[in-house]
């Protein structure tokens, strides 16, 4: 059987209703929405209520993508969820987006490379398509920060919001579809980014809590500069791969974490600034989810057309980064 193209073929998003912004922020810790802006370029985030579970966020987005594919949950073949936070350690997310979905035919598991877990899902999830061993993937990214955020942090509690974003991928016209993909992991930078409780290592306990080992650490700095190369790294061998240059690419969706990161990169790569979708202002970092939300605004703002090569970019804690190119 010759191999079949892949691609997406509808996306969906969500992100909750509840809005957190800088000014409300400068209520909790000392920090500014000045500084927050300017360091960042996050002007709010849209926060969970507390007791909210990632699948939660997931299933409407899913729902969403699912409509807009015509397809039938029953008609899935399997689910994958990138998440670093989820519903709870055991089982997977995706067994829960699966149940809520009635996909009674799809196999659920979940994919684990912070923000750069949705691009490791499709890059994964793209070579089983290919060769029939699914036909219908559904591919979520969800993260709900909120609950893993330090409050009395000022350097991470500004960075982070919640949200959840799907795109269904099956077979497409030949030539379209997932042309490359690049994914790569330095685990040697763990500490960089990292949630040190709660797991086998640092099991819960009240010293766990005590410690805040159950929030997000990170070395703002390091992770900064890492992100940097690693985004460049990345948008150079996927872009190889595919056999494309920066002049071919025609929209741009990075990994949403920090503007001043995207500008950097913006600067060493030659793809001109109105191609990148940004929307990290009103969604902050919301891990996995940053690339699918804005790929779903990228769709429904009409930016992505017929025949237009996309590249999606990300990195994150692990350390992990990568890249998928698409032609629409
Ligand atoms: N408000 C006001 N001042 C602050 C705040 C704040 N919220 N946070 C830090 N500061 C202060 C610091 O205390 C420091 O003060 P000092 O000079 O008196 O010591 C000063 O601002 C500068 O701090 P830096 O950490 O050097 O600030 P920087 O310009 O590096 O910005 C930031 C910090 C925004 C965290 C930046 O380093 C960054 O975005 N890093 C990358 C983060 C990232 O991408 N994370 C997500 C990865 S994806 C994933 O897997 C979740």
């Amino acid at each position: 059987m010759t191999p079949q193209s892949i691609g997406i073929v509808a996306v969906g998003a969500y992100a909750p209703p509840g809005i957190v912004t800088n000014a409300d922020l400068e209520k909790i810790v000392d920090t500014s929405d000045e500084w927050i802006r300017t360091r960042t370029g996050i002007s709010r985030r849209h926060v969970a209520v507390p007791g909210t579970a990632t699948s939660e966020l997931a299933l409407p987005a899913a729902r969403l993508a699912l409509e807009r594919a015509g397809l039938a949950p029953e008609e899935l073949d399997v689910i994958v969820v990138a998440t670093c936070t989820p519903d709870m350690p055991l089982p997977s997310t995706a067994c829960f987006v699966q149940y809520g979905l009635g996909a009674t035919h799809a196999a659920a598991f979940d994919i684990s490379a912070a923000c750069t877990g949705f691009i490791y899902a499709l890059n994964i999830i793209t070579p089983a398509l290919k060769v029939g061993l699914f036909r219908n993937a559904l591919v979520i990214g969800a993260d709900t920060l909120t609950p893993f955020t330090d409050f009395s942090d000022r350097s991470t509690c500004v960075l982070f919001g919640d949200g959840a974003g799907a795109a269904v991928l099956r077979a497409v016209p030949e030539g379209h579809g997932i042309l490359s993909s690049y994914m790569r992991a330095d685990g040697s930078g763990s500490e960089m980014l990292t949630i040190p409780g709660g797991g086998s290592r640092y099991p819960a306990s009240a010293e766990t809590i005590a410690a805040h080992q159950h929030y997000i650490h990170m070395a703002g700095n390091e992770v900064f500069k890492f992100a940097v190369r690693a985004v460049e790294d990345a948008i150079a061998t996927a872009l190889e791969r595919a056999g494309l240059t920066t002049a071919d690419v025609n929209v741009v969706i990075p990994h949403q974490a920090n503007i001043r990161i995207i500008e950097a990169v913006q600067k060493r790569v030659n793809i001109p600034e109105e191609r990148w979708v940004i929307n990290i202002q009103e969604y902050s970092n919301t891990s996995a989810a940053t690339i699918p939300i804005a790929l779903n605004e990228a769709f429904e703002q009409e930016r992505i057309h017929d025949g237009d090569i996309v590249l999606l970019v990300g990195f994150g804690g692990g350390l992990t980064w990568g890249a998928t190119v698409m032609r629409w």
